[in-house]
């Protein structure tokens, strides 16, 4: 009877352990797989429409920005897209691929 109600009270506690286990996802991981795989490929390398690989690129943050925000040749423009905060997001998480 007093374990099963402490159960109870550890339930919440033992669901959000998973979150905390696992590596976090990025948000930025799910924007760009929702606007950016389809030319970029979700590792940043495919290219599509002579796009340019993510994983080579020496673009920093500032510029990355820019360019999401505003595009740039067949490069799409995100800003009316995205938030800014999404649009910093999608970079943050454009900069972790290798
Ligand atoms: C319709 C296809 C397409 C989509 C969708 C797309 N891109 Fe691009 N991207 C391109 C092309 C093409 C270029 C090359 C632009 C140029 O230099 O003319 C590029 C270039 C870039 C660059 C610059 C790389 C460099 O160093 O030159 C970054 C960063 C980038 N894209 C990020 C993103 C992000 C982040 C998203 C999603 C929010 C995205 N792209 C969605 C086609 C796309």
């Amino acid at each position: 009877m007093n374990l099963r109600f402490a159960a109870l009270l550890l339930l919440p506690l033992l669901s959000a352990r998973p979150v905390l286990a696992t590596p976090p996802v990025l948000p930025g991981q799910l924007i760009f797989q929702k606007n950016c795989v389809r030319c970029h490929g979700p590792n940043g390398k495919k290219g599509l429409n002579g796009a340019h690989d993510l994983t080579k690129s020496n673009l920093n943050a500032f510029g990355r920005t820019y360019l999401v925000t505003n595009g740039m040749g067949k490069m799409p423009a995100f800003g009316k897209v995205l938030t800014p905060a999404q649009v910093q997001q999608v970079v943050a998480y454009s900069l972790t691929l290798r």
